[in-house]
C-alpha cells in the first residue's frame, strides 16, 4: 500500500482519491467513519474505480489504525478526516475535539511508533489565524479591505485560536508540525481558504460558495426563495478550485522532503478572492436571475478577510491556483445542475 486517504468519502478525499485512481497512483486505500451522510454517496464512487476502502473511526479506534499502518507502511497519508462545521464546534466541544485533535494525534503516534518512513499530509484550516481582529478594516460597497495593495496573510500572522473549531485545527496542526521537529517525522500543515467544486455536499454552514451557487440555481430553476447572509456579506474569501487542490497534493508527494516540517497557507489568492455581495452580483448577472437575500448577525469570530499570500508554497513547490474563480463557479453551477443538489438547500 502506497498512500492512505483518510476522509476519503469527503469532498476533499473523494476528488484526490478519484483523480489519483486514474493516474499514477493507483495504489490506494481510503479510509472514512462515513460520519457524514453524504459519504455514503462518495463510497458509491470508490467502489465504482474499484478503490480500496476501509470504515474505520480514527479517533475511536486507534488500535485498528496501528494494525492497519503496521502492516501496509504506507508512503504518505494524506490526513483530510475531521469535524469540519465550525457551528457544530459549538454544539458539541467533545465531538469536535475527537475529530480533530483525538485522530490526529491517533495517526501521529501509530507512524512515530510503526511506520517512521510515512509521510503526513494535513489538512489545516486558515481558521488557525483567529478572526484577524488586529488588522483595520475599510469597507467599499460590496467588500472589506485592509488597503488595495494587501496581497495577502502569510505564514508569519500569528496564531490565534479561536472557537472550539478553531482550537481543535489549531492543536492538531501544531502536533503534525511538533512530530517533525521533536520525532523527525515526515510532516506537512496545508492551511486551506474556502475550497469549492463538484461533489461538495455543502450545508448551510459549510461550504458557503457553493450553497449561495445553489440557492441561484434553485431561484433560477422554480423557486423563488429568500435566503439569508451573515454578517454584511462583505466578507472576503479567496477561494480555491478542488482540481488546484488535487494538483496541490500530487506535487507534494514528489517533494515531500522539502516541504517536511512548514505549515503552508493555500487559498485562491488575491485575484480570486471575492465577498458575499460580489459572489450574489456574479449569479445575478450570470443566470439571470434577481436575488433576494436578508441580513442575519454575523457568525462568531468570522474573519471579515482571508486572502492567502500563496508565495511560500510557490517558492517551494512551484503551485499556484490556475482556476479562475469565474470559470470555478460556472463549473460548480454545472455540477449543482447535474446534481440535482439545488433541490435540498
Ligand atoms: N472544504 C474546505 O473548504 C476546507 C477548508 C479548510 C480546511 N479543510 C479541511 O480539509 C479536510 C477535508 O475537508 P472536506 O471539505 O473534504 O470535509 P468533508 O466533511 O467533506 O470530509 C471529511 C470526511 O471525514 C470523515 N470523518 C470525520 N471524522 C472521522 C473520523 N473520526 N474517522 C474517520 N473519518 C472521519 C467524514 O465522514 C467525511 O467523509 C478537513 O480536515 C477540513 O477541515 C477544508
Amino acid at each position: 500500500m502506497k498512500y492512505i486517504i483518510t476522509g476519503g468519502c469527503g469532498f476533499v478525499g473523494i476528488n484526490l482519491a478519484l483523480s489519483f485512481s486514474k493516474n499514477v497512483y493507483k495504489d490506494i486505500l481510503v479510509i472514512d467513519n462515513l460520519s457524514k451522510k453524504t459519504a455514503v454517496k462518495n463510497l458509491s464512487l470508490l467502489k465504482k474505480a474499484k478503490i480500496s476502502f476501509k470504515k474505520i473511526d480514527i479517533a475511536k479506534s486507534p488500535k485498528k489504525i496501528e494494525k492497519l499502518i503496521k502492516k501496509t507502511k504506507p508512503k504518505v497519508i494524506f490526513h483530510l478526516a475531521g469535524q469540519v462545521a465550525m457551528s457544530t464546534s459549538i454544539k458539541d466541544p467533545y465531538l469536535d475535539f475527537n475529530g480533530n485533535v483525538k485522530s490526529t494525534i491517533n495517526i501521529l503516534e501509530t507512524i512515530r511508533k510503526y511506520s517512521k518512513k510515512t509521510s503526513l499530509i494535513f489538512a489545516s484550516s486558515n481558521k488557525v489565524y483567529g478572526d484577524l481582529n488586529n488588522y483595520s478594516y475599510k469597507e467599499t460597497k460590496t467588500r472589506f479591505q485592509i488597503r488595495k495593495n494587501f496581497k495577502g496573510f502569510s505564514e508569519k500572522n500569528y496564531l490565534d485560536f479561536k472557537s472550539p473549531y478553531g482550537c481543535s485545527k489549531g492543536s492538531a496542526d501544531q502536533y503534525v508540525l511538533d512530530y517533525a521537529r521533536v520525532f523527525g517525522l515526515k510532516t506537512v500543515v496545508f492551511r486551506h481558504s474556502s475550497i469549492y467544486g463538484g461533489r461538495q455536499f455543502f450545508t448551510y454552514d459549510q461550504g458557503w460558495l457553493g450553497w449561495f451557487c445553489a440557492k441561484a440555481v434553485k431561484n433560477k430553476m422554480y423557486k423563488k426563495d429568500k435566503f439569508s447572509i451573515t454578517g454584511k456579506g462583505k466578507q472576503v474569501r479567496d477561494v480555491v478550485h478542488i482540481d488546484d487542490i488535487v494538483n496541490l497534493y500530487q506535487k507534494s508527494v514528489t517533494k515531500i522532503s522539502k516541504l517536511s516540517g512548514k505549515a503552508y497557507n493555500i487559498g485562491g489568492g488575491k485575484s480570486n478572492s471575492l465577498s458575499i455581495i460580489e459572489l450574489l452580483n456574479f449569479l445575478n448577472t450570470y443566470l439571470n436571475v434577481n436575488l433576494k437575500y436578508f441580513k442575519i448577525p454575523s457568525r462568531p469570530y468570522d474573519q471579515k478577510i482571508f486572502i492567502s499570500d500563496n508565495k511560500k508554497i510557490y517558492k517551494d513547490l512551484m503551485w499556484k491556483p490556475k482556476i479562475s474563480y469565474k470559470k470555478g463557479i460556472i463549473d460548480m453551477i454545472n455540477w449543482i445542475k447535474l446534481s440535482k443538489i439545488y433541490k435540498n438547500v
